[in-house]
């Protein structure tokens, strides 16, 4: 997709707003028998979350974050909200659709936590520059329909020191490799000098659907994979501390393999990245 074919910004954030209303994680909740929001129900999404997803501890420092003013952006179920505001953060939580930020702002007053939720773009924050000590972005950036421009956002939202931990969907993991070999090839050798090159890697239809559908079966209507290349051009205002691949799904020639092993797999050909990067400069430097 070039750039002149792109949506508008405006009609992707209607459609991504339509979209997400009904939590992602809801089939899943479906599926473990989950039908209402008692602290009991969220309980049992929540340790399954955490037991799916176990790296997830690893790269979120969630202990680090105590006393600090924290920034989720992209909530779905909130289990990760919970655990932010849980660790004695400040949390502050942003979500372009009415469902999650309702979600965390349950989880929040349940738990008599210090934490709100409110509803809004990452593309036009409703929060000062230079306001965050962490922000913390998990399979949301790529949905965005600007991921390039939601880096940059984060940026200036960060104190000059300030961390990130972004997780986006890796466009060259075994899934890619499966469908289009040679394509993914290419991709992985490509050495992008600039934004210009990358500004728009929204995935087809088919591939969209592979990763995120709602309970009708519809694919998310925006999702631009990436290669760790592209996402070091991405964070080029940034100090990139780690770029790790993770996760592993049911499909494919890891079918055969039970979560626990095939996830070891995840570090060579995994279907997320994880980011950790960290603004060293103030934005006028
Ligand atoms: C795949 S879900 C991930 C939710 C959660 N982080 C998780 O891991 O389960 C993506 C979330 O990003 C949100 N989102 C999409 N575009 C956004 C935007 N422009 N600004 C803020 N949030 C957005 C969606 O509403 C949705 O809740």
């Amino acid at each position: 997709m070039t750039q002149n074919d792109k949506p508008l910004q405006e009609t992707v954030d209607k459609k991504n707003s339509e979209f997400w209303d009904t939590l992602c994680g809801s089939q899943l909740a479906e599926q473990l028998g989950i039908k209402d929001d008692s602290e009991q129900s969220l309980k049992k999404f929540d340790d399954w979350y955490f037991e799916f997803y176990p790296y997830l501890y690893t790269h979120i420092p969630f202990a680090e974050m105590a006393g600090k003013r924290v920034l989720e952006i992209g909530l779905g179920y909130g289990t990760v909200s919970q655990k932010i505001a849980e660790s004695g953060a400040e949390y502050h939580g942003l979500d372009i659709a009415a469902g999650p930020v309702d979600m965390v702002n349950l989880r929040m007053q349940r738990g008599e936590l210090n934490g709100k939720a409110v509803q809004g773009s990452i593309l036009e924050p409703p929060f000062d520059a230079g306001s965050f000590d962490w922000v913390v972005a998990i399979g949301c950036l790529h949905h965005t329909g600007d991921l390039a421009g939601a880096i940059d956002q984060v940026h200036r939202l960060l104190k000059t020191g300030g961390e990130a931990m972004i997780m986006v969907y890796n466009a060259c993991s075994y899934r890619q490799f499966q469908s289009s070999p040679i394509q993914t090839l290419k991709r992985l050798y490509s050495r992008p000098k600039g934004i210009e090159e990358i500004r728009n890697t929204d995935g087809a239809e088919k591939s969209r659907g592979a990763y995120d559908t709602n309970t009708d079966g519809d694919a998310a209507p925006q999702t631009e994979f990436v290669t760790k290349s592209e996402l070091s051009v991405m964070f080029e205002k940034y100090s990139i501390s780690s770029l790790v691949t993770e996760n592993i799904g049911e499909d494919g020639v890891f079918r055969a393999f039970e979560r626990s092993r095939a996830l070891k797999f995840g570090k060579y050909v995994g279907l997320d990245v994880y980011c950790h990067v960290v603004k060293t400069q103030s934005e006028t430097d």
